[in-house]
């Protein structure tokens, strides 16, 4: 019945976890070639931007994806009952929120955690591939 409006929210959660993951990728750039980059000022000046608009939205895009889970969720078992690779999927999803919550209000900010979040993020990557091929 929500055929539709079910795949969208599932697209909707890859593109939200897209834009907070993309905060590590930008922030990665500037760990690796930070030094390369600043002999091209507009490029680096362009990325700072980047860095700075994503880390601002981080823990927004964050919360919201776990929002559009709960949809994709109750949507999908209405339309096509339970899928155990999604609920793989979002076991991870909310492990990655969780540490995010504790990077974000602990402090200080502890190194592990910030790894383990670091790593989940790629983990959740691997179980929305499982689950949407
Ligand atoms: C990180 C979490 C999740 C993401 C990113 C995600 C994403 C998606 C996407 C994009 C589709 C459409 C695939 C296509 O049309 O080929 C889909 C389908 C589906 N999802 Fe999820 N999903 C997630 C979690 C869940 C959960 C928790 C459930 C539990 C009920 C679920 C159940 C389903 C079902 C039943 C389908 C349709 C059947 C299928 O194509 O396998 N998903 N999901
Ligand atoms: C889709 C969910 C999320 C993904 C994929 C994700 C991914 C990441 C990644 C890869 C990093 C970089 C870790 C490092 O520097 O080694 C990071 C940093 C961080 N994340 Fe998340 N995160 C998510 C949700 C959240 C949420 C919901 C919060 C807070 C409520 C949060 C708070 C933080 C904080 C505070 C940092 C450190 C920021 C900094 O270095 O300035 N994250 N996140």
């Amino acid at each position: 019945m929500f055929e539709e409006l079910s795949e969208l929210t599932g697209f909707a959660i890859i593109a939200t976890y897209g834009f907070t993951f993309a905060f590590y990728v930008f922030k990665f750039i500037f760990m690796k070639f930070g030094a390369r980059l600043k002999q091209v000022p507009k490029l680096q000046k362009t990325l700072a931007w980047m860095l700075k608009f994503l880390r601002r939205f981080h823990r927004l895009t964050g919360i919201l994806t776990i929002g559009l889970i709960l949809m994709h969720l109750v949507l999908m078992v209405v339309d096509e009952g339970w899928n155990l690779t999604g609920l793989f999927a979002a076991g991870f999803m909310l492990a990655e929120v969780g540490m995010g919550a504790a990077l974000a209000y602990l402090k200080p900010k502890t190194k592990t955690v910030r790894i383990i979040h670091r790593l989940t993020a790629f983990a959740v990557g691997i179980a929305i591939v499982v689950h949407i091929v």
